[in-house]
């Protein structure tokens, strides 16, 4: 890590840390909460490495005023997190609870109470199971449940979240969930899982109208990003390598911005007028950025034309991925150079790390790799800021360490460490870290 000081970011730069719903929140029957795909799968055998589940997580639905205390100790100017679909609509269809939509407005309160800017997510992954047992994203229905929910949402929230952000890394939801199975789901249906990408986007469009209607905004979608890199110098490689950058980087992005679907990743399901209503304007979009993908060209036979492979050379968290700071600015840099002026500002909604951060004798927990972990990160979206890329925010995933999907609680992401028996929070030397980091950029 520099010791050189960290530069200063924008006047207004938002500072912000992310969580989500399932992963924190627990309180899994509380308030007639429905049942999501998340707790189908935590409960099927085999399917998170610790056979937890996120019944409990946090206890952040019962735990949430101490949370925001942890978040304006922080001085963060924004909170993101994730409303559960199936708190606020436990069926996916039918009838709205109301009692879910009170969870969601005592938190915005208490955020803005606190002088915090309340970034809603609609869709972090947690879909209805009424609405998976009917085709889940595979079924265009799900597109216009989800604009119901979104409106259902606004009409409670839609005058004081300060962002909407209508969904999750889209690409993870599709190739994880429905292409590999290693997440809810579960289905593992390779490239038959591409109608998944052209729902959600459907789904995204419709929320975008939806909340409009509401008078609701600004309105974003929260992309995941990867630098690919090709393994080696073979033409096979470069082709692997551009087929996955297309999957991974463009498919969810060139439609949101007018060019229909990239060469080779034609929607089999596309209807007259979908794609105008994916490229309703944007006002910002959300890049979640962890590490670089390794690509080599598959052999004739593989049901794929690409192979993941490892990177090797670069210091790796406890989730075995590669810390690469300058993809950050790669992406960036990237998104502005490739859709220019139809790009709008951009945030960064997640960037943070996983390490196996435990307690010292004196209980105090030290995570020096994080801290110089963010400060490359960070210096990472300066470099991009000073190649003209337009960035107004940044977030730490993330608050807590949390239930993280098939990993279950050992992989530990947070600023503020959590003892998952006794539900004791322990702010991270990176905490501290970043209190300082804000302070000294918002004096
Ligand atoms: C992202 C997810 C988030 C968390 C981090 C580590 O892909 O959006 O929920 O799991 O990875």
């Amino acid at each position: 890590m520099t010791t050189a000081p960290m530069p200063a970011f924008p006047a207004g730069f938002r500072w912000g840390v992310a969580t989500s719903a399932y992963q924190i929140e627990g309180g899994a029957s509380a308030d007639g909460r429905g049942p999501s795909i998340w707790d189908t799968f935590a409960r099927t055998p085999g399917r998170i490495a610790d056979g937890s589940s996120g019944d409990v997580a946090c206890d952040h639905y019962h735990r949430h005023r101490e949370d925001v205390t942890l978040l304006a100790d922080l001085g963060v100017s924004a909170y993101r997190f994730s409303v559960a679909w199936p708190r606020v609509r436990p069926g996916g269809t039918g009838a709205a609870n109301p009692a879910g939509l009170d969870f969601y407005e005592r938190l915005v309160d208490d955020l803005l109470a606190a002088g915090i800017d309340p970034v809603a997510t609609l869709y972090h992954w947690d879909l209805p199971q009424p609405l998976e047992d009917a085709g889940g994203w595979l079924n265009r229905d799900t597109a216009e449940r989800f604009a119901e929910y979104a409106d259902l949402v606004a009409a409670r929230l839609g005058d004081r979240v300060k962002l909407w952000i209508t969904f999750n890394e889209p690409f993870i939801h599709m190739s994880l969930g429905y292409g590999t199975g290693e997440h809810a789901p579960g289905h593992a249906l390779l490239m038959d899982a591409l109608p998944v990408a052209h729902h959600q986007l459907l789904g995204h469009g419709l929320a975008v109208a939806a909340l409009r209607a509401r008078g609701a905004g600004p309105v974003a979608i929260t992309n995941h990003y990867s630098p690919v890199v090709p393994a080696g110098d073979t033409a096979a490689d470069r082709a692997a390598q551009r087929a996955y950058h297309a999957l991974h980087n463009r498919l969810f992005t060139d439609p949101l911005f007018g060019r229909g679907y990239p060469p080779g990743f034609e929607s089999p399901v596309l209807r007259d007028g979908d794609l105008d209503v994916i490229a309703a304007p944007l006002d910002l979009l959300g890049v979640n950025y962890y590490n670089p993908t390794g690509i080599r060209a598959a052999p004739p036979d593989a049901p794929l034309p690409f192979e993941i492979v490892d990177l090797t050379g670069y210091p790796r968290t406890a989730c075995d991925w590669p810390v690469v700071p300058d993809g950050l600015r790669t992406v960036l840099t990237w998104l502005h150079a490739e859709y220019g002026d139809a790009l709008p500002p951009v945030q960064v909604t997640e960037s943070g790390c996983a390490y196996d951060d435990e307690p010292d004798a004196d209980g105090r927990v030290h995570d020096p790799e994080r801290i110089a972990y963010l400060d490359g990160h960070l210096r990472a979206v300066r470099a991009a800021l000073d190649a003209g890329v337009d960035i107004t925010g940044y977030f730490v995933w993330s608050l807590l360490d949390n239930w993280e999907w098939a990993e279950g609680f050992d992989k530990r992401f947070g600023l503020v460490h959590v003892d998952y028996d006794t539900q004791a929070r322990t702010p991270k030397s990176s905490y501290a870290w970043f209190r300082d980091l804000i302070a000294a950029d918002r004096p």
